[in-house]
């Protein structure tokens, strides 16, 4: 028989992304369902990215500015970078894919968290090359261990700060001292800040500031989160205007639609609704957190919009009861952590919900 799939292939699970909401709303026979399972905005879109999507829906027989030149300018300007040092992705998700592709193949390493956000696995895997798991710690990356599995083949690092699934993130000193230990011929290294602006800790590494003395890094960061535009699909890389110019190399012409550049753009722009989000759950994650500390569960501390939580073998118990009333979680096993739960933080009238449900279902791990 004529093999027709790469052998790569078997080495890999489609994503489970679950059944849409409409679908479980029927499912489940309720007219509501509120899904913290995905670390969605809880406040929505930007009302100025849903009017100029609106105003933009007209032309959409028009291909996009390939080169996203409005939004590429308009992040340059806002993060104090060149033009030339942004790449746009079909969500931040297609840009790991298109490192991957551009970096590395059968032979090559790439050191990654385990567990860690799960497409790092995939694309590595999909590339051809040999992921290297670094366990966590203490829901921490492990920056002496990770140092320790880089190798003369490891062309990828790869960092998320703060880290999903925990919420943990990499101190500036710490990054800067694992940086240092990869000597002056490092691998790329990619440093994933979907969750950026929802950190509150001032030691936080901070990845534009870095980009200037790691020739290597990769920074990714995504309008899905604090700007709300998941289901648009857009995020972006930051990195030397040499690495980005590489990257465009493996790039689809028009990966990023019309609708999502415009969307961007006015969402930049719209620093009120910025703001409202992080303050919202900055404010929302220290309730949620206190509220399950006091029910008895043990709360990973996060820095990102969501929050990791042991429940031990009352988990699933939990993400059932909590089904039932229409919240919808992430079961920890789905992504590493058995026993546990990973809940976005929602707006208070949902979390002060929740957090009934929690108490009716009397946790104790
Ligand atoms: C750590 C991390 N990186 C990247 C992404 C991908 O973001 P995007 O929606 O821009 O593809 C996510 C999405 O959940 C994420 O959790």
């Amino acid at each position: 028989m004529r093999r027709l799939w790469r052998p790569a292939l078997d080495r890999l699970t489609p994503y489970e992304a679950g059944p849409s909401l409409e679908a479980l709303r029927a499912q489940l026979g309720l007219a509501e369902v509120t899904r913290l399972s995905a670390n969605e905005n809880p406040l929505g879109p930007s009302p100025r990215a849903v009017e100029a999507v609106r105003a933009e829906a007209a032309r959409a027989h028009l291909y996009p500015d390939g080169g996203g030149t409005a939004l590429r300018l308009a992040l340059a300007t806002s993060l104090g970078v060149t033009a030339d040092a942004v790449i746009l992705g079909n969500g931040a998700d297609e840009l790991l894919g298109l490192i991957a592709w551009a970096a590395l193949e059968a032979g090559d390493e790439a050191v990654i968290p385990h567990p860690a956000f799960e497409p790092y696995w995939t694309v590595v895997t999909l590339a051809g090359a040999t992921p290297v798991a670094s366990p966590l710690v203490d829901y921490r990356t492990d920056l002496e261990d990770m140092a320790r599995r880089v190798t003369p083949r490891t062309k990828v690092v790869i960092l998320c700060s703060p880290h999903n699934p925990t919420g943990t993130i990499i101190h500036a000193g710490a990054f800067r001292r694992f940086a240092e230990r990869l000597g002056s011929d490092p691998p790329l290294l990619v440093l994933d800040e979907a969750y950026r602006d929802f950190v509150d800790d001032p030691e936080s590494a901070d990845g534009i500031t870095l980009l200037a003395e790691h020739r290597t890094l990769i920074v990714l960061r995504t309008f899905s989160k604090i700007s709300g535009l998941a289901g648009l699909r857009v995020g972006y890389a930051v990195a030397r205007p040499e690495t980005v110019a590489m990257l465009n190399r493996v790039r689809a012409p028009y990966n990023v639609n019309r609708l999502a550049q415009v969307a961007a753009v006015a969402a930049l722009e719209d620093r009120e609704h910025r703001e409202r989000t992080r303050r919202l759950v900055i404010e929302e994650r220290r309730f949620l957190s206190g509220e399950l500390r006091r029910l008895g569960l043990a709360v990973v501390p996060s820095e990102a919009n969501f929050v990791l939580v042991h429940a031990g073998a009352a988990a699933a118990a939990l993400r059932d009861a909590l089904l039932k009333e229409g919240i919808l979680v992430r079961d920890g096993g789905a992504v590493g952590f058995p026993g546990h739960l990973r809940i976005t933080v929602g707006t208070r009238e949902t979390n002060a919900r929740l957090v009934k449900v929690v108490e009716r279902t009397a946790p104790s791990p």
